[in-house]
């Protein structure tokens, strides 16, 4: 950095409050508020998470509430954002919140940090946004700008320039308003320090930038290697009579954790094999499979190619993990949107005549 750190953070902030959007957290105080919009916003874009987070925060308005909320409810409600497991570290944080903080957040970070799902950005957002304490937040936009900032060479995510990052971010923390300093650096990263084409011209700080100084602004953050993607090859099963579909619940830890699906098989099969192997491994009886072709779904480390088996004949009766749902209550168990996907390329117009499906398209990854 190549002026004062004082100088850096006033400036940053009268910045900030010239240029900053309203979003609707910012309006709040309330720490589960800003908690509930910090975790929607991880790996989640702004305008996608803001209906989210109205919508959630009418529904259970305090963390009492959210502690004792149905985890159906709750992982429907979270249907389309993606990155499910964050609604059940959600729901196991807030239970400690209730009873081991008699309801309240606690306002120092070490508290903040042994909360389920707290770690190091989420207990520094907290802690700063909502108690004013001058706790460092580092994530994704926030390390770009100070990794330029400071010209901090190699991989931000680990090692040695990552604690540079953080080091950095705790010097700048104390100060006048840490609530609006957090946000200010996020703000920066989001409006002006963008990771492709930063817009330096309007940067409030970019006279005391290193990687704007030395002209290294495409190489610092190191751009990051993509990670391998891999191919997975599943086969759905859409089964549907008299307006009711078999579904079954994904296990915890899998990729859609907790959620409603078509039962799904490993690897691509034809209808006639998927139709044996169900006869085989859960004695279910199809009087005909059809194949309907494939479908390709992209989540963030892995293309998933589907194939879409339609099985014909009468439901089977099944016990958990699986269910039948009626076709007209498919939009109160919050399907990802793989699901409703394979539903509607995979069933037959006559089969989805009473369908109610969300016909929105919300996320980039779900
Ligand atoms: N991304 C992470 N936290 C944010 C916040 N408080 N405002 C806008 N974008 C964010």
């Amino acid at each position: 950095m190549l002026a004062a750190p004082a100088d850096v953070r006033a400036r940053l902030l009268a910045w900030y409050r010239s240029h900053r959007r309203d979003l609707p957290w910012r309006a709040v105080r309330d720490p589960y508020a800003i908690w509930v919009s910090e975790i929607m916003l991880q790996q989640t874009r702004v305008e996608t998470v803001i209906p989210y987070y109205e919508r959630f925060l009418s529904r259970w308005p305090t963390v009492g509430d959210l502690a004792a909320a149905d985890p159906d409810d709750v992982r429907a409600a979270w249907s389309g954002l993606g990155y499910y497991r964050r609604a059940k570290l959600m729901m196991d944080a807030a239970k400690a919140v209730v009873d081991e903080h008699a309801g309240r957040f606690p306002d120092d970070l070490e508290a903040l940090l042994a909360l389920p799902g707290f770690g190091r950005y989420t207990a520094g957002a907290v802690a700063s946004i909502a108690f004013d304490a001058p706790a460092p937040a580092v994530d994704g936009n926030v390390a770009r700008v100070l990794a330029r900032l400071a010209g901090i060479r190699g991989d931000i995510t680990r090692g040695s320039p990552q604690r540079a990052v953080w080091d950095l971010a705790e010097t700048l923390a104390p100060g006048e308003s840490p609530r609006e300093h957090t946000q200010a650096l996020i703000e920066l990263g989001a409006l002006v320090c963008g990771a492709r084409r930063p817009k330096c011209l309007l940067c409030p700080v970019s006279d005391a930038c290193v990687a704007h100084a030395e002209g290294l602004t495409a190489v610092v953050p190191e751009p990051r290697k993509k990670p391998a993607r891999r191919s997975v090859e599943l086969t759905a099963l859409l089964w549907c009579t008299s307006g009711q579909v078999l579904l079954a619940k994904q296990g915890d830890d899998g990729l859609f954790a907790g959620l409603w699906t078509p039962p799904m098989l490993e690897g691509a099969l034809t209808a006639d094999e998927a139709r044996r192997e169900v006869a085989r491994h859960r004695d279910w009886r199809a009087n005909g499979a059809e194949d309907m072709g494939t479908m390709k779904h992209v989540l963030t480390h892995r293309d998933l190619h589907v194939r879409l088996v339609r099985l014909i004949g009468d439901l089977p009766a099944v016990s958990p993990p699986y269910r039948r749902a009626p076709l007209s209550a498919l939009e109160t168990l919050g399907l990802p949107s793989l699901a409703v996907k394979a539903l509607r390329k995979g069933l037959r117009p006559e089969d989805l005549s009473e369908l109610a499906l969300p016909g929105r398209r919300t996320s980039r990854r779900s």
